[in-house]
């Protein structure tokens, strides 16, 4: 479980997270959904520990960030829009150290051949990160995700740039987390895979909420035709959102 109240993050002149709260519930895929610098990144990166917010409490599993950060974290997978990898370890190596940096190295041999097979990286466990190529790196930052027992996992655009079975593998993977009871919590402009993969989208825009719920609902709130996609109805949101911001400020 994943739970987000009033989160605030300021860089210099920008708000870039205006008072938002969500949740993610234990066994669901939320989509995290919003236009470029909407604050998608923001989001997950203060979930994740790796930016400070200036107002908030974000609850991880059951444990406040702020107040007991080493069980949060514990709990968290991220993995984030460009892989942040160690170009001097081997594929192999790096899966060790974060299994070791998180205490599971239990069974790590069989967990980590069976991914790297699944990601077409068996090839090059035994080579340096620095040789991978690009979409390989993404696809070991996600295999660096699912090393680690996480209940709650973060992922931002993560569909970029990895090949189609590394796709689908991603989001069978994806999928089978929400089975155990994991909560999955995706940022993407991506609204196709939204629509397949989410079970409720939050919709951000400059910062703050502009509709939560699921597919449905927004039918119900946007009051298009029956066949409108995702899309469209995204589009709708985030235009009607500026309208009322060029009302407000005139
Ligand atoms: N390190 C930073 N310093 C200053 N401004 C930032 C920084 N990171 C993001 N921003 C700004 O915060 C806003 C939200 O950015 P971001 O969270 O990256 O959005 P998204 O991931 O939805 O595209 C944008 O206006 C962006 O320019
Ligand atoms: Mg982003």
């Amino acid at each position: 479980m994943l739970s987000i109240n009033s989160l605030v993050k300021k860089y210099k002149t920008t708000l870039a997270v205006d008072d938002i709260s969500f949740t993610v519930a234990d066994g669901e895929i939320l989509g995290l959904l919003g236009p470029n610098g909407a604050g998608k990144t923001t989001i997950l990166r203060s979930i994740a520990g790796i930016i400070q917010p200036n107002a908030g409490n974000i609850s991880i599993s059951g444990y406040d960030l702020s107040k007991d950060e080493q069980n949060a974290k514990r709990n968290i997978a991220f993995v984030p829009e460009t892989p942040n990898l160690y170009d001097m370890l081997t594929v192999y190596e790096h899966l060790r150290f974060i299994a070791m940096a998180y205490n599971t190295l239990d069974h790590l041999d069989e967990r980590a051949t069976d991914l790297l097979e699944k990601f077409d990286l068996i090839d090059k466990k035994n080579e340096l990160v620095l040789s991978l190529s690009k979409g390989m790196k993404q696809k070991l930052a996600v295999v660096c995700a699912f090393i680690h027992d996480a209940r709650v996992l973060l992922f931002d655009e993560p569909l970029i740039g990895i090949d189609p079975k590394g796709a689908r593998e991603l989001k069978d993977m994806m999928l089978a987390a929400r089975e155990s009871g994991c909560s999955v919590l995706i940022s993407t402009h991506m609204l196709d895979t939204a629509e397949r993969l989410c079970d409720r989208v939050l919709i951000i825009d400059e910062g703050h909420k502009i509709f939560e719920g699921t597919l449905d609902e927004i039918h119900e709130k946007v009051q298009m035709s029956e066949d409108a996609s995702l899309e469209d109805m995204f589009l709708k949101l985030t235009e009607d959102d500026n309208v009322n911001d060029n009302v407000a400020v005139s």
